[in-house]
């Protein structure tokens, strides 16, 4: 990874200025997953109360039609169905109804697997739907946006109309930060699930999400490149969602010279996944223009904003 710093700085002369550093923004990844279950209410209370640009979530839909926010399509990681619901607990998570999802406990994992940030409060949270997310944006004393993802959307088809169509039942399509920013972002991994946000959403913002041997990206080299952002121009696109060999994730590193030197050339806006150490985000955050990440509290820091104890705003809730 150091090898690249050098060429890196001299590509882009970036250099970190304050100037510099505030205008990046903080996309809080799945809320804040370092310190509770991702995805959930605390996560999204502590990622808004801190302070946080975005709140990030991954949408899927029930069985009965209700958009959620979860990652994976089952269930298996990150709540008890192998508890509730033994025979189904490799089943999709489209296989389940609100009713039964609800029935599960979506906090307990992180306990087992986090002993030294397992809290009580942690278990039987509940896994959220897309107008709970709006619900908690909405509800803070600090202004933040929604970053949404149509996850696994070859799994649900039509979520993109209807992922407009709540939106805008909600005030939120093409809603502004009162910082004259979107206050909504979408982005996807899938080019035909692009094609159908771009045409349900013709003014909005939209990340192509970039993963190495997946879609037009086949081969890390600059021809595929080329194709992936041929494409995103055909959908008026200008912003790449690029995956970050950091500290504390296993992704394929994608922030190379040459990369970021196509993506200027093309005018192309880079958000990249995820910054998660303070040497990661003093390193590589002058290279991208906002940064999704597990660590919200250590990007504000980084910006030098100003943000209340992890602590207390857990303890405000009731976590
Ligand atoms: O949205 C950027 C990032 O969320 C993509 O990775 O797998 O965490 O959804 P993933
Ligand atoms: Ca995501």
């Amino acid at each position: 990874m150091l090898r690249y710093i050098l060429p890196l700085l001299l590509v882009t002369s970036v250099s970190c200025t304050h100037e510099e550093k505030s205008a990046k923004l903080v996309i809080a990844h799945r809320g804040v997953p370092y310190f509770t279950p991702e995805e959930t209410l605390p996560s999204y209370l502590l990622a808004r109360d801190l302070g946080a640009d975005y709140l990030e979530a991954d949408l899927q839909r029930t069985k009965d039609g209700i958009i959620i926010c979860l990652h994976d399509d089952n269930l298996g990681r990150t709540t008890n169905v192998l508890e509730v619901f033994p025979d189904r607990a490799n089943d999709p998570v489209s296989s389940f109804t609100w009713a039964e999802l609800q029935q599960l406990d979506a906090g307990i994992w992180f306990n087992d697997q986090f002993p030294t940030l397992a809290r009580d409060s942690f278990t039987d949270l509940k896994i959220l739907s897309l107008e709970q997310l709006i619900e908690i944006a909405e509800s803070g004393k600090s202004e933040v946006g929604i970053y949404l993802e149509t996850k696994h959307p070859e799994l649900f088809p039509g979520i993109e109309i209807e992922l407009r169509e709540l939106l805008e039942s909600k005030g939120w399509y093409e809603k502004k930060l009162s910082n004259g920013k979107p206050a909504v972002f979408l982005q996807s991994f899938v080019p035909a699930s692009l094609e159908l946000l771009r045409e349900a959403f013709p003014e909005t913002p939209i990340a192509y999400l970039l993963w190495q041997g997946a879609g037009c990206l086949q081969e890390f080299n600059a021809e595929h490149l080329s194709d992936c952002l041929d494409f995103a121009e055909s959908l008026n696109i200008a912003l790449i969602g690029a995956s970050f060999g950091g500290e504390e994730t296993n992704y394929f590193d994608q922030l190379e010279p040459w990369f970021l030197e196509a993506l200027k050339q093309r005018r192309m806006e880079i958000h990249a996944f995820t910054f998660d150490t303070k040497g990661d985000i003093r390193t590589y955050s002058p290279l991208t223009d906002g940064h999704f990440t597990n660590r919200t509290d250590l990007h504000l820091d980084y910006y030098g904003r100003k943000r209340p104890d992890v602590d207390e705003i857990l303890a405000k809730y009731g976590f």
